[in-house]
């Protein structure tokens, strides 16, 4: 029985975090795609492992915030949430998800 509970939660855990990548792609394609597809504007490129490991050493929290409330980097002007201002910061966070994701 406790082997069964904890396959079911492990279960669970899998679907919970496949379920915010699958929506985290629905707000990446709607309003992340534009310049992260092609690297407008100095934007890294989403599957361009190069260009996120430096961002993704400094952390979830910090490129989550850095979505969120754009910020002015090296490469260029991330704009805040996109310029998507009807984005939740959830949203957000899980298109950030999506993007670290495919960038390994
Ligand atoms: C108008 C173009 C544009 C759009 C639209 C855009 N970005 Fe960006 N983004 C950029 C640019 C440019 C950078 C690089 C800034 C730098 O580091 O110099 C960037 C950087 C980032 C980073 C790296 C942050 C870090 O700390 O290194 C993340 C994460 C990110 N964007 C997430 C998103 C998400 C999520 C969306 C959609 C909600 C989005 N971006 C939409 C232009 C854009």
């Amino acid at each position: 029985m406790r082997k069964l509970l904890f396959v079911g939660s492990a279960l669970a855990i899998v679907l919970a975090s496949f379920n915010v990548i699958a929506d985290g792609k629905a707000t990446y394609d709607a309003s992340c795609a534009a310049c992260h597809v092609a690297g407008v504007a100095g934007a890294p490129k989403v599957g361009d492992s190069a260009a996120w490991k430096d961002r993704v050493a400094q952390g979830m929290d910090t490129m989550v915030e850095h979505a969120i409330k754009g910020y002015q980097g090296k490469a260029g002007y991330m704009p805040p949430k996109g310029g998507f201002a009807n984005l939740s910061d959830d949203q957000v966070k899980e298109a950030v998800a999506y993007m670290v994701e495919n960038s390994k």
